[in-house]
């Protein structure tokens, strides 16, 4: 299979759309993203990357951190991570405040943010919010096989500064007992990983080890990989999840930023990214060219 074509031949008819959705304009530092960029990255398991467009530039990746995060909790808590936080999909949008009031503080899934909010709160009890986010980073930084990627705080401050419904979703927590920290220190701690910064190929490279490849990074269990990808599946674009599984076939993870993080198990992990997104708060364009890639390859989970 051709995979460059794929990637030149999506990304060209990506470039000559007219409406590239909406930048996200709460975090005023992403207000101020140029919608005029699209880039795409395949990541085969043993780390070949095939690229197009602005697959180098680096993006705030948001939401899409919430995978990893997800991926130390499980594995620093296994199951028991399942007492605070459901694994449905919530069928509403992701900073929705009206859910977690009906559920009494747990939130429905780990990838909408109340539930990212509890997972960050569980890994950061017993650290400084620092130690943990160099240890976020690291596991990132060696996921994709490089120490270049960083945290951008001028990202994490300008949503710090806007962040008053994740705080408002943390106290709410915090009344129901489902918060160990501080609202402001888990949030604070959220709103960094946040800010975690990388271009498609760098979060194509870093997305290998769910495809669960022998020669994709080792860093959790089968077991463990497949459940992730589940969660991906059924809540990784929170109220669009089940059209992103009908369109595309594969476990998917956006993030306000313009990011779509997909998995083709055993095959690759797929990055596209432009900054404008749709009513659901996901990448416009990047949707789409999921949805070309996965018809373009076959490639699908549903066989
Ligand atoms: O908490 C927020 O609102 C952002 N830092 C992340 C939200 C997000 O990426 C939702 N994704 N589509």
């Amino acid at each position: 299979m051709d995979i460059q074509n794929i990637l030149d031949t999506i990304t060209a008819d990506m470039q000559a759309m007219p409406d590239k959705g909406q930048v996200a304009d709460y975090i005023p530092q992403l207000a101020c993203v140029d919608p005029n960029q699209f880039g795409m990255a395949v990541a085969l398991p043993d780390g070949t990357v095939f690229t197009a467009g602005d697959a180098n530039t680096p993006f705030s990746i948001q939401s899409v951190s919430k995978v990893f995060t997800l991926t130390l909790a499980l594995g620093r808590f296994g199951d028991q991570l399942w007492t605070r936080v459901g694994r449905e999909p919530s069928g509403q949008p992701f900073n929705s405040i009206l859910q977690l009031e009906h559920e009494r503080g747990i939130p429905r899934n780990p990838f909408i943010n109340a539930g990212a909010l509890a997972v960050t709160d569980a890994i950061l009890t017993g650290y400084q919010p620092k130690e943990l986010l160099g240890e976020l980073l690291r596991f990132v930084q060696d996921c994709a096989d490089d120490d270049s990627i960083v945290i951008n705080n001028a990202v994490a401050h300008s949503e710090t500064l806007h962040g008053d419904r994740n705080m408002a979703l943390a106290h709410f927590m915090a009344a129901h007992g489902n918060l160990e920290n501080r609202p402001e220190l888990t949030c604070g701690t959220y709103f960094h990983q946040c800010a975690l910064q990388m271009s498609c190929a760098q979060l194509a490279r870093a997305g290998r080890y769910l495809t669960a490849h022998p020669d994709a990074p080792h860093m959790v269990s089968l077991q463990r990989v497949r459940r992730i990808n589940a969660l991906m599946l059924t809540c990784g674009h929170y109220d669009a999840s089940g059209d992103f599984a009908y369109r595309v076939g594969l476990p998917g993870k956006s993030g306000v930023g313009g990011a779509i993080l997909a998995i083709a198990p055993g095959k690759a992990a797929i990055c596209a990214w432009s900054p404008g997104l749709n009513d659901y708060g996901n990448s416009k364009l990047g949707t789409r060219a999921m949805e070309r890639f996965a018809h373009m390859t076959g490639w699908s989970v549903f066989g």
